[in-house]
């Protein structure tokens, strides 16, 4: 068989990983993929000093990759969603199987994309999209396709889980932890989407919808970011034994499937406690297997580009059989549409944080606020004031119940004239 030729489009941190990953390890790729893989022609913008470009045939106009009638699969590691798109459709139009790391791209726009892609007979891969080199959608869509997936839980985003995990051993602040993450390449080009949840809603709609077979549909997503998690509170969650991970959710309920992304207290014994760092770690339970946990780094060029290699391989190994695309995008042949849970509607517990006077009687007001809404207090701190306060902090751990009746015990509990600011409220998981 003729080698597989390959046109990366950008060279960022994952593009120049690729092309080191392909170059370094050509000798086993090629063996595993059963032909040559090369790189016919690069795009970049500029170049980057990661990786050394001098023997490949590059060119400013990345367009120039997705007409070359030598390119056979196109790599979009160029981000964002309006020249990737365009890139990518171009691409898919001209014959030419994708392979791409656009979480953004896929979650936003993956539904209509997959449909060009099964028009054209082609591939469109996307292993590197979702918790970096992590081969969650593999698992997801071969390993795990005997089950009927009852939930998934991970931590999704390097940038987040690095931060927290900062914060808690090194009491470092949040700023300063933010830099370090940009500057060692794992956060976005706008950071504020590793912070406030939405790279992690982007891979959760992408891991939601290969595990229950459903369209894509990102603007369900309910995301909550870490920007307001206090020190304080990592400290009374440890106190509880809880550890605070920025998690993405998805479930399946008798009233539809929660897609979540939020800071979530879950106890220390668990697995996924101890992901520390840029790591990430994907737990699924499937009704056959039970629980499975997948871990490995999230982010950063060569972790990215093993995702991006396996998908360039599978295509290979596809051409290499001159079968049609024999795995769907998101592993179910017929997509079913799924109603989203609202998240008023969704059932959680919750960590609270109350300000309140020392006085007497404002414990059972607060008991009592709660005690009316049909809510359970399962574990509760009270401090001392420290100096010079008048305010004592009280930590209290609910019991599962509808969002919606947390919200509203909050709001009365934050109108009572001895509660001082908001009640911080933070939601509590155990994933058993
Ligand atoms: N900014 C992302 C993260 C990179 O921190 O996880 C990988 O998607």
């Amino acid at each position: 068989m003729n080698p597989v030729r390959v046109g990366i489009c950008g060279l960022g941190t994952v593009g120049s990983g690729t092309v080191n990953v392909l170059t370094r390890n050509a000798q086993e790729i090629s063996a595993r993929a059963g032909t040559g893989i090369i790189i016919e022609q690069i795009g970049a913008r500029r170049d980057n000093p990661a990786c050394d470009t001098s023997g490949f045939n590059v060119t400013r106009d990345i367009f120039e990759v997705v007409r070359n009638p030598n390119v056979d699969v196109v790599v979009e590691l160029i981000g964002g969603t309006t020249v990737a798109k365009e890139l990518v459709e171009e691409a898919l139009a001209n014959g030419k199987h994708v392979v791409t790391a656009n979480k953004a791209l896929i979650a936003h726009y993956g539904n209509e994309l997959f449909a060009r892609a099964k028009e054209a007979g082609v591939t469109i891969a996307f292993e590197a999209a979702v918790a970096g080199g992590i081969p969650i959608i593999k698992a997801l869509r071969e390993g795990l396709a005997a089950n009927k997936i009852k939930w998934l839980a991970g931590i999704i985003n390097g940038t987040g889980n690095f931060i927290l995990t900062e914060m808690r051993d090194k009491g470092r602040d949040f700023d300063d932890v933010l830099k370090e993450a940009q500057a060692l390449g794992y956060a976005e080009a706008d950071p504020t989407f590793d912070v406030e949840g939405i790279d992690a809603a982007h891979k959760l709609v992408i891991l939601a919808s290969l595990a229950f077979g459903m369209p894509l549909q990102f603007d369900k997503v309910f995301t909550e970011g870490i920007s307001r998690i206090e020190p304080v509170d990592v400290a009374y969650a440890g106190e509880l034994g809880y550890r605070i991970k920025h998690l993405g959710i998805a479930r399946r309920t008798n009233g539809g499937v929660e897609l979540r992304v939020h800071p979530t207290l879950i106890p220390e014994k668990r697995l996924l406690a101890n992901v520390d760092g840029v790591m990430n770690a994907v737990v699924v339970k499937g009704d056959a297997v039970g629980p499975t946990l997948y871990y490995g780094p999230g982010a950063g060029a060569e972790p990215t580009a093993s995702a991006v290699v396996a998908d360039i391989v599978d295509i290979a190994r596809e051409l290499g059989t001159g079968q049609a695309v024999c795995v769907p995008p998101l592993g179910f042949n017929e997509a079913q549409e799924w109603p989203v849970l609202p998240m008023d509607e969704v059932e959680t517990a919750y960590y609270l944080r109350i300000s309140a006077l020392d006085q007497p009687g404002v414990l059972s007001k607060i008991a009592q606020i709660l005690s009316d809404a049909g809510i359970s207090i399962e574990a509760l701190i009270q401090k001392e004031a420290p100096e010079e306060q008048v305010h004592v902090p009280m930590i209290l751990l609910t019991n599962r119940t509808i969002e919606k009746k947390v919200m509203n015990a909050v709001t009365a509990i934050e109108s009572l004239g001895y509660v001082l600011g908001e009640v911080v409220h933070i939601r509590v998981e155990t994933l058993s």
